[in-house]
């Protein structure tokens, strides 16, 4: 059987990553995340600007951009974990024409819980693991526990750039999220729970679809 090809949508700070790593662990699949590939080249010149310039608005850096990334990404993965992406109408019809999914899953959380996570979260400099200063702490304060790399704050997560992410998130994204559900593919799944009850619900899920 070819591997699983999964979307999991949710608002900035619902925990893609966070779950993504455990799906890539489980299922041995690609993780692509538009995040961080962009993160890893935010100088790129493109024809709109840098990626940089977009991210630390909180804006969404132009569809051909991302889309490039995400088309080269599928076609060299067999299964994986999409993150990230779409985050418009537009794009979710780009990626309809790319391949077809096996999943669907929304982390459902409420927009106050969100600003206490992203405003706490730390990721290592090196390895990219993603800690929160209360929820998932390191043993060793600004340290990260998989490699020993340092540990910083993302330039989007400050207070008044996550305010605008979600903005961003409410106008553009929700539209995606209505389009999965109104196709009757959404699949909804808790995601104010524990990290590891959360995991349980979209495992659950990912063996109900696969
Ligand atoms: P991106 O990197 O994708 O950011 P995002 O969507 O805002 O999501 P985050 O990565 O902030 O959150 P997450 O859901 O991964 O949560 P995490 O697991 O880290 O995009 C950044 C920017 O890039 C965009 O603003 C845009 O500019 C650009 N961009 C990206 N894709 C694009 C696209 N397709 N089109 C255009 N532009 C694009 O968890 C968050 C924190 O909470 C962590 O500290 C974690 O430890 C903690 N946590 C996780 N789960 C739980 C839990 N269950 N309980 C308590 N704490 C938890
Ligand atoms: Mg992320
Ligand atoms: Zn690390």
């Amino acid at each position: 059987m070819s591997q699983p090809k999964i979307l999991v949508l949710g608002p900035p700070g619902a925990g893609k990553g966070t779950q993504s790593s455990n799906i890539v662990e489980a299922y041995d699949v690609d993780h692509i995340t538009t995040g961080d590939a962009l993160r890893a080249n935010k100088d790129m010149e493109t024809e709109y600007g840098t990626p940089r310039s977009f991210m630390e608005a909180g804006e969404l850096v132009p569809d051909p951009v991302v889309n490039e990334i995400v088309k080269a990404a599928i076609e060299d993965a067999d299964g994986f974990v999409l993150d990230g992406y779409p985050r418009n109408l537009s794009q979710a019809e780009y990626l309809d024409d790319i391949t077809d999914l096996d999943l669907v899953a929304l982390l459902d959380v409420d927009r106050e819980e969100l600003v206490d996570r992203l405003t706490g979260r730390r990721v290592c400099d090196d390895c990219g693991a993603n800690f929160h200063v209360d929820f998932a702490p390191p043993e060793e304060e600004g340290v990260c526990d998989e490699c020993g790399g340092e540990l910083i704050q993302r330039d989007d997560d400050t207070e008044e750039t996550v305010k605008e992410r979600l903005n961003v998130f409410e106008e553009n994204t929700q539209p995606v999220i209505d389009y999965y559900e109104d196709e009757g593919e959404l699949v909804r799944v808790d995601g104010e729970q524990s990290p590891d009850e959360v995991w349980d619900d979209l495992q659950d899920a990912i063996e109900d679809a696969i």
